[in-house]
């Protein structure tokens, strides 16, 4: 282990220590990440269709496209975005003036194709870049961030500064070593790291239980670590004719099988118990600092 992961585990240990006990009265603004170990599994769909969910429960939710080279969630609601995050850092522009409405009122921020520079700043854009994202402290229930696939070092601290992942992936032997590949990387670095599993495109429900729970004994098994296996989605054609019809699967067909996995897997998430958090947004824009160091 290297002293920089050792310093970076004390760190963000002690920070978690330091929460205490959850209540919704003192929670604030938990971060989600949403990732997975190989492209192409369904995270955007997944992303933008759970964020719509939490949003038909009663949740303020904001939307972050934040995939490197493949930030695509405006494509998927049919709309063309006028600002980006790298707006915001280059104009100086405020959080306020990128957030964009999607369906239903979704707002969400677009990552822009210029995406990479933000992990290149210097610091005074890098502090500009943070302190717009504090604003959103408390002004959101939950913010998702639509990350890259993979194992690149740029997203691991959006993983790793969140309050939990949610692992996209397939019931595919090569999409579910990736998985576990990106665990076992992000599990060296934050012991604690909380996992929910998402398996999408199952043919049914016991697929996709066997693959989540699969998942779940290897991290228990060889990494001592516990994750949670949140639910699965149907493999459903009405997917990619929601995603033709430039609209989130979830309202175009809300009677489909995926639409009804989605909304399973929203519900078990609000019923899920949640680790203690008090540090909402400026949590994440803390471990954020120093991740970036
Ligand atoms: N549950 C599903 N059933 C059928 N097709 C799906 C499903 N989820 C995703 N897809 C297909 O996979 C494609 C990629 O999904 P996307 O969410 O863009 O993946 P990622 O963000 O991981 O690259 C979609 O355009 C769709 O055609
Ligand atoms: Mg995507």
């Amino acid at each position: 282990m290297s002293d920089q992961a050792q310093r970076l585990r004390e760190k963000l240990s002690v920070r978690s220590a330091a929460s205490s006990s959850y209540s919704s009265k003192t929670a604030k603004t938990r971060v989600i990440a949403v990732t997975s170990g190989k492209g192409g599994v369904g995270k955007s769909n997944v992303s933008l269709n759970f964020a719509l969910c939490l949003q038909q429960k009663g949740q303020k939710v904001v939307l972050f496209d934040m995939d490197v080279g493949f930030a695509n969630i405006d494509v998927l609601m049919g709309i063309s975005t006028r600002r980006n995050i790298v707006d915001l850092i280059d104009k100086r522009l405020s959080i306020w003036d990128i957030i964009e409405r999607g369906p239903n009122d979704l707002e969400f921020v677009a990552g822009g194709s210029g995406l990479s520079q933000i992990f290149e700043l210097d610091e005074i854009k890098l502090h500009y870049f943070f302190e717009q994202l504090t604003h959103l402290h408390g002004y959101a229930d939950t913010i998702i961030l639509d990350t890259s696939a993979g194992m690149s070092k740029d997203t691991l601290r959006f993983l790793l500064a969140a309050d939990e992942v949610i692992l996209v992936t397939t019931p595919e032997p090569t999409a579910i070593t990736d998985a576990y590949a990106l665990v076992k990387m992000a599990h060296s670095q934050k012991y604690d790291i909380r996992f929910n599993i998402v398996v999408n495109r199952a043919v049914g429900g016991k697929e996709g239980k066997v693959t989540g729970e699969k998942l779940v004994l290897v991290a228990r098994e060889f990494l001592n670590l516990e994750m949670n296996m949140l639910g699965f989605i149907y493999d459903d054609v009405h997917v990619s004719k929601a995603v033709k019809k430039q609209q989130p699967f979830c309202l175009a067909y809300p009677r489909s099988k995926a639409a009804n996995c989605i909304r399973n897997l929203t519900e078990a998430y609000l019923t899920g118990g949640k680790e203690a958090n008090t540090e909402g947004m400026k949590g994440f824009i803390s471990r954020l600092r120093v991740l970036w160091k």
